[in-house]
Protein backbone atom coordinates (compact mmCIF):
# COMPACT_ATOMS: atom_id res chain seq x y z
CA UNK A 1 0.00 0.00 0.00
CA UNK A 2 0.86 3.43 -0.92
CA UNK A 3 1.82 5.93 1.98
CA UNK A 4 -0.74 8.70 2.22
CA UNK A 5 0.40 12.30 1.55
CA UNK A 6 -1.82 15.65 2.37
CA UNK A 7 -0.98 18.19 -0.31
CA UNK A 8 -3.00 21.83 0.39
CA UNK A 9 -2.78 23.13 -3.64
CA UNK A 10 -1.98 21.94 -6.91
CA UNK A 11 1.20 22.34 -7.55
CA UNK A 12 3.03 21.60 -11.31
CA UNK A 13 2.15 18.47 -13.01
CA UNK A 14 6.32 17.36 -13.17
CA UNK A 15 6.66 17.04 -9.31
CA UNK A 16 2.86 16.16 -8.95
CA UNK A 17 3.00 13.01 -11.63
CA UNK A 18 6.00 11.61 -9.91
CA UNK A 19 5.02 11.94 -6.29
CA UNK A 20 1.23 10.09 -7.66
CA UNK A 21 3.34 7.16 -8.46
CA UNK A 22 4.68 6.95 -4.40
CA UNK A 23 1.78 8.31 -2.63
CA UNK A 24 -1.75 8.24 -2.69
CA UNK A 25 -2.32 11.77 -2.80
CA UNK A 26 -5.28 13.91 -1.27
CA UNK A 27 -5.21 17.15 -3.18
CA UNK A 28 -7.07 20.40 -1.46
CA UNK A 29 -8.94 21.19 -4.71
CA UNK A 30 -9.44 25.09 -3.91
CA UNK A 31 -6.76 28.09 -4.92
CA UNK A 32 -7.70 29.32 -1.50
CA UNK A 33 -5.84 27.55 1.29
CA UNK A 34 -7.60 25.02 3.20
CA UNK A 35 -8.81 26.38 6.46
CA UNK A 36 -6.66 25.28 9.50
CA UNK A 37 -9.63 23.27 11.12
CA UNK A 38 -9.38 21.25 7.81
CA UNK A 39 -5.55 20.75 8.04
CA UNK A 40 -6.22 19.40 10.68
CA UNK A 41 -8.92 17.16 9.76
CA UNK A 42 -7.22 16.03 6.57
CA UNK A 43 -3.66 14.90 8.11
CA UNK A 44 -5.16 12.69 10.57
CA UNK A 45 -3.97 9.34 8.81
CA UNK A 46 -1.71 10.87 6.28
CA UNK A 47 1.85 9.89 6.23
CA UNK A 48 3.71 13.06 4.55
CA UNK A 49 2.38 16.41 4.08
CA UNK A 50 3.10 18.99 1.15
CA UNK A 51 2.36 22.39 2.59
CA UNK A 52 2.58 25.67 1.10
CA UNK A 53 4.05 29.01 2.89
CA UNK A 54 0.52 30.08 3.50
CA UNK A 55 -0.31 27.03 5.75
CA UNK A 56 0.67 27.38 9.10
CA UNK A 57 1.78 23.79 10.49
CA UNK A 58 2.55 24.03 14.01
CA UNK A 59 2.50 21.69 16.63
CA UNK A 60 -1.15 21.66 17.02
CA UNK A 61 -1.37 20.04 13.44
CA UNK A 62 1.50 17.36 14.05
CA UNK A 63 -0.45 16.18 16.78
CA UNK A 64 -3.40 15.75 15.20
CA UNK A 65 -1.11 13.77 12.47
CA UNK A 66 0.55 10.58 14.82
CA UNK A 67 1.45 8.82 11.56
CA UNK A 68 2.93 11.88 10.04
CA UNK A 69 7.02 11.70 8.98
CA UNK A 70 7.80 14.20 6.44
CA UNK A 71 6.63 17.66 6.09
CA UNK A 72 7.73 18.59 2.51
CA UNK A 73 7.53 22.37 2.06
CA UNK A 74 6.87 24.11 -1.82
CA UNK A 75 8.93 26.90 -0.60
CA UNK A 76 12.58 28.10 0.38
CA UNK A 77 11.29 29.77 3.05
CA UNK A 78 9.53 27.63 5.93
CA UNK A 79 8.77 30.40 8.55
CA UNK A 80 5.35 28.80 8.29
CA UNK A 81 6.35 25.52 10.03
CA UNK A 82 7.48 24.61 13.77
CA UNK A 83 10.77 23.25 12.96
CA UNK A 84 11.58 22.50 16.46
CA UNK A 85 8.12 20.77 17.34
CA UNK A 86 8.51 18.94 14.19
CA UNK A 87 12.15 17.86 15.11
CA UNK A 88 11.01 16.75 18.75
CA UNK A 89 8.07 14.47 17.07
CA UNK A 90 10.78 12.76 14.43
CA UNK A 91 9.42 14.66 11.69
CA UNK A 92 11.46 15.51 9.05
CA UNK A 93 11.14 18.73 7.22
CA UNK A 94 12.26 19.80 3.75
CA UNK A 95 11.98 22.76 1.38
CA UNK A 96 13.45 23.77 -2.16
CA UNK A 97 16.45 26.18 -1.88
CA UNK A 98 18.63 26.88 -4.96
CA UNK A 99 16.32 26.14 -8.00
CA UNK A 100 14.48 29.81 -7.38
CA UNK A 101 17.67 31.63 -6.55
CA UNK A 102 17.88 33.12 -10.25
CA UNK A 103 14.42 33.49 -10.72
CA UNK A 104 14.16 35.34 -7.45
CA UNK A 105 16.95 37.68 -8.30
CA UNK A 106 15.50 38.16 -11.69
CA UNK A 107 12.71 39.84 -10.11
CA UNK A 108 14.22 42.16 -7.58
CA UNK A 109 15.92 43.64 -10.30
CA UNK A 110 12.92 44.11 -12.38
CA UNK A 111 11.35 45.53 -9.24
CA UNK A 112 14.45 47.81 -8.55
CA UNK A 113 14.38 49.10 -11.69
CA UNK A 114 10.34 49.34 -11.71
CA UNK A 115 10.43 51.83 -9.10
CA UNK A 116 13.51 53.49 -9.66
CA UNK A 117 12.50 54.04 -13.69
CA UNK A 118 9.26 54.61 -12.77
CA UNK A 119 8.07 51.99 -14.95
CA UNK A 120 4.82 51.14 -13.82
CA UNK A 121 3.79 54.60 -13.06
CA UNK A 122 4.22 55.60 -16.74
CA UNK A 123 2.59 52.53 -17.62
CA UNK A 124 -0.63 53.63 -16.13
CA UNK A 125 -0.05 57.28 -17.38
CA UNK A 126 -0.60 56.29 -21.18
CA UNK A 127 -3.31 54.03 -20.04
CA UNK A 128 -5.05 57.01 -18.45
CA UNK A 129 -4.60 59.26 -21.31
CA UNK A 130 -2.60 61.74 -19.73
CA UNK A 131 -0.08 61.16 -22.01
CA UNK A 132 -0.70 64.70 -24.52
CA UNK A 133 2.98 66.24 -25.47
CA UNK A 134 4.93 63.85 -26.65
CA UNK A 135 8.81 64.22 -25.15
CA UNK A 136 9.34 66.46 -22.55
CA UNK A 137 13.05 67.14 -20.57
CA UNK A 138 11.18 66.47 -17.21
CA UNK A 139 8.83 63.62 -17.76
CA UNK A 140 9.21 61.24 -15.74
CA UNK A 141 12.59 61.59 -14.06
CA UNK A 142 13.97 59.03 -12.10
CA UNK A 143 17.01 57.24 -10.61
CA UNK A 144 20.08 55.50 -12.18
CA UNK A 145 21.06 51.51 -10.89
CA UNK A 146 24.23 52.37 -12.83
CA UNK A 147 27.03 53.45 -10.30
CA UNK A 148 24.40 53.58 -7.68
CA UNK A 149 25.26 51.76 -4.28
CA UNK A 150 23.28 48.54 -3.31
CA UNK A 151 23.00 47.38 0.08
CA UNK A 152 22.17 43.94 0.44
CA UNK A 153 21.02 42.88 3.67
CA UNK A 154 21.16 39.13 3.89
CA UNK A 155 24.28 37.40 1.76
CA UNK A 156 22.83 33.81 1.34
CA UNK A 157 21.83 32.44 -2.06
CA UNK A 158 19.87 34.98 -3.57
CA UNK A 159 21.21 37.80 -2.14
CA UNK A 160 24.76 36.92 -3.38
CA UNK A 161 23.40 36.07 -7.06
CA UNK A 162 21.39 39.91 -6.66
CA UNK A 163 24.92 40.99 -6.12
CA UNK A 164 26.23 39.09 -9.14
CA UNK A 165 23.80 40.67 -11.46
CA UNK A 166 24.08 44.30 -9.91
CA UNK A 167 27.71 44.07 -10.40
CA UNK A 168 26.53 43.84 -14.45
CA UNK A 169 24.75 47.40 -13.80
CA UNK A 170 28.70 49.18 -12.11
CA UNK A 171 26.59 49.46 -9.19
CA UNK A 172 28.77 49.86 -5.77
CA UNK A 173 28.21 46.95 -3.38
CA UNK A 174 27.40 46.74 0.25
CA UNK A 175 26.07 43.87 2.25
CA UNK A 176 25.50 43.08 5.52
CA UNK A 177 25.18 39.32 6.84
CA UNK A 178 25.45 37.73 10.39
CA UNK A 179 28.04 35.48 8.47
CA UNK A 180 30.37 37.62 6.77
CA UNK A 181 31.56 35.93 3.10
CA UNK A 182 35.35 36.93 2.91
CA UNK A 183 35.01 34.40 -0.37
CA UNK A 184 32.29 36.46 -2.19
CA UNK A 185 33.74 39.83 -0.72
CA UNK A 186 36.48 39.09 -3.45
CA UNK A 187 34.85 37.38 -6.08
CA UNK A 188 32.19 39.79 -6.41
CA UNK A 189 33.95 43.27 -5.32
CA UNK A 190 31.33 43.95 -2.11
CA UNK A 191 32.07 45.30 1.18
CA UNK A 192 31.01 44.08 4.26
CA UNK A 193 29.48 46.79 6.58
CA UNK A 194 27.23 47.00 9.81
CA UNK A 195 23.75 47.17 9.08
CA UNK A 196 23.20 51.05 9.96
CA UNK A 197 26.36 51.62 7.54
CA UNK A 198 24.38 50.06 4.78
CA UNK A 199 21.35 52.32 5.45
CA UNK A 200 23.18 55.52 5.73
CA UNK A 201 25.25 54.62 2.53
CA UNK A 202 23.01 52.98 -0.07
CA UNK A 203 20.66 54.25 -2.84
CA UNK A 204 19.06 50.94 -3.15
CA UNK A 205 18.34 48.71 -0.32
CA UNK A 206 17.26 44.92 -0.72
CA UNK A 207 15.90 41.87 1.69
CA UNK A 208 17.27 38.71 1.51
CA UNK A 209 17.26 36.99 4.74
CA UNK A 210 14.62 34.63 5.71
CA UNK A 211 11.81 35.66 8.51
CA UNK A 212 13.00 34.52 11.82
CA UNK A 213 11.99 35.81 15.26
CA UNK A 214 15.44 37.86 14.71
CA UNK A 215 14.33 39.35 11.63
CA UNK A 216 11.04 40.17 11.98
CA UNK A 217 10.77 43.89 12.39
CA UNK A 218 14.21 44.21 11.22
CA UNK A 219 13.47 47.52 9.38
CA UNK A 220 11.09 49.87 11.56
CA UNK A 221 11.39 53.92 12.23
CA UNK A 222 15.05 53.95 13.60
CA UNK A 223 16.08 52.03 10.30
CA UNK A 224 14.41 53.84 7.25
CA UNK A 225 15.32 57.25 9.25
CA UNK A 226 18.90 56.06 8.67
CA UNK A 227 18.16 55.66 5.02
CA UNK A 228 18.38 58.59 2.43
CA UNK A 229 15.49 60.80 1.83
CA UNK A 230 16.35 59.59 -1.86
CA UNK A 231 16.75 55.73 -1.43
CA UNK A 232 14.90 53.05 -2.12
CA UNK A 233 13.83 49.93 -0.16
CA UNK A 234 13.02 46.46 -2.39
CA UNK A 235 11.56 43.35 -0.60
CA UNK A 236 11.22 39.78 -2.45
CA UNK A 237 11.77 38.21 1.00
CA UNK A 238 9.02 38.02 3.48
CA UNK A 239 6.66 41.14 4.91
CA UNK A 240 7.38 40.75 7.96
CA UNK A 241 11.05 41.63 8.21
CA UNK A 242 9.42 45.22 7.41
CA UNK A 243 7.34 47.10 9.73
CA UNK A 244 4.72 48.22 7.72
CA UNK A 245 3.00 50.98 9.66
CA UNK A 246 6.88 52.20 9.99
CA UNK A 247 7.23 52.09 6.07
CA UNK A 248 4.02 54.04 5.48
CA UNK A 249 5.06 56.81 7.52
CA UNK A 250 8.22 56.78 6.17
CA UNK A 251 6.79 57.11 1.97
CA UNK A 252 4.06 59.35 3.39
CA UNK A 253 6.61 62.10 5.07
CA UNK A 254 9.49 61.85 2.30
CA UNK A 255 12.03 59.46 5.00
CA UNK A 256 12.84 57.42 1.79
CA UNK A 257 11.98 57.67 -1.75
CA UNK A 258 10.10 54.54 -2.37
CA UNK A 259 9.65 51.12 -2.32
CA UNK A 260 8.71 48.34 -4.62
CA UNK A 261 7.27 44.87 -2.67
CA UNK A 262 6.45 41.69 -3.32
CA UNK A 263 5.32 40.60 -0.25
CA UNK A 264 3.62 42.22 2.96
CA UNK A 265 2.42 42.14 6.70
CA UNK A 266 -0.50 39.87 5.78
CA UNK A 267 -1.08 38.35 2.43
CA UNK A 268 -3.07 38.91 0.39
CA UNK A 269 -2.53 42.36 1.45
CA UNK A 270 -6.40 44.17 2.28
CA UNK A 271 -7.35 46.29 -0.73
CA UNK A 272 -7.50 49.09 1.14
CA UNK A 273 -3.89 48.86 2.78
CA UNK A 274 -2.39 52.69 2.34
CA UNK A 275 0.85 51.54 0.55
CA UNK A 276 -1.34 50.51 -2.62
CA UNK A 277 -2.29 54.67 -2.58
CA UNK A 278 1.12 56.35 -3.02
CA UNK A 279 3.02 56.20 -6.16
CA UNK A 280 5.88 56.17 -4.96
CA UNK A 281 5.67 52.09 -4.73
CA UNK A 282 5.92 49.30 -6.95
CA UNK A 283 3.80 46.37 -5.84
CA UNK A 284 3.46 42.64 -6.44
CA UNK A 285 1.75 39.68 -5.16
CA UNK A 286 4.52 37.41 -3.88
CA UNK A 287 5.43 36.35 -7.51
CA UNK A 288 8.92 36.75 -7.57
CA UNK A 289 10.15 33.01 -7.84
CA UNK A 290 6.98 32.72 -10.42
CA UNK A 291 8.70 31.20 -13.44
CA UNK A 292 6.84 28.31 -14.91
CA UNK A 293 10.59 26.20 -15.07
CA UNK A 294 11.00 27.50 -11.35
CA UNK A 295 7.61 25.98 -10.13
CA UNK A 296 8.39 23.25 -11.93
CA UNK A 297 12.08 22.50 -10.59
CA UNK A 298 10.50 23.27 -6.95
CA UNK A 299 7.60 20.56 -7.43
CA UNK A 300 10.52 18.40 -8.47
CA UNK A 301 12.19 19.10 -5.04
CA UNK A 302 9.67 17.93 -2.93
CA UNK A 303 8.80 15.14 -4.72
CA UNK A 304 12.75 14.02 -4.84
CA UNK A 305 12.49 14.51 -0.87
CA UNK A 306 9.43 12.63 -0.39
CA UNK A 307 10.84 9.85 -2.74
CA UNK A 308 14.28 9.78 -1.20
CA UNK A 309 12.72 9.60 2.15
CA UNK A 310 10.43 6.92 1.40
CA UNK A 311 13.05 5.07 -0.31
CA UNK A 312 15.03 5.26 3.44
CA UNK A 313 17.52 7.84 2.45
CA UNK A 314 18.47 11.27 4.11
CA UNK A 315 15.91 13.81 1.63
CA UNK A 316 18.05 15.70 0.17
CA UNK A 317 17.22 19.26 1.14
CA UNK A 318 16.47 18.43 4.80
CA UNK A 319 16.04 21.48 6.71
CA UNK A 320 16.34 19.38 10.28
CA UNK A 321 19.05 17.15 10.09
CA UNK A 322 19.11 16.62 14.15
CA UNK A 323 15.87 14.55 13.35
CA UNK A 324 17.91 12.07 12.16
CA UNK A 325 19.20 11.37 15.64
CA UNK A 326 15.58 10.89 16.84
CA UNK A 327 14.46 8.16 13.67
CA UNK A 328 15.80 7.03 10.82
CA UNK A 329 14.49 7.99 6.81
CA UNK A 330 11.66 5.53 5.88
CA UNK A 331 8.14 4.92 6.61
C1 LIG B 1 8.64 31.84 -1.55
O1 LIG B 1 8.46 32.90 -0.98
C2 LIG B 1 9.50 30.81 -1.03
O2 LIG B 1 9.90 30.88 0.15
O3 LIG B 1 9.77 29.85 -1.78
C1 LIG C 1 17.74 31.00 -0.42
O1 LIG C 1 17.82 30.28 -1.42
C2 LIG C 1 18.86 31.77 0.17
O2 LIG C 1 19.63 31.15 0.94
O3 LIG C 1 19.03 32.96 -0.14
Amino acid sequence: MKPKLFMTREIPERGLNKIKEHFEVDLWPEEAPPPKEVIIERVKDVDALVPLLTDPIDAEVMDAAPRLRIISQYAVGYDNIDVKAATERGIYVTNTPGVLTETVADFTMALMMAIARRVVEADKYIRQGKWKVGWHPLYFLGTDLYGATLGIIGLGRIGSAVARRAKGFNMRILYYDVFRREDLEKELGIKYVDMDTLLRESDFVTLHVPLTPETKDLIGERELKLMKPTAYLVNTSRGKVIDEKALIKALKEGWIAGAALDVFYKEPTPPDNPLLELDNVVVAPHIASASLETRSRMAEIVAENLIAFKEGKKPPTLVNPDVMKVRPPGF
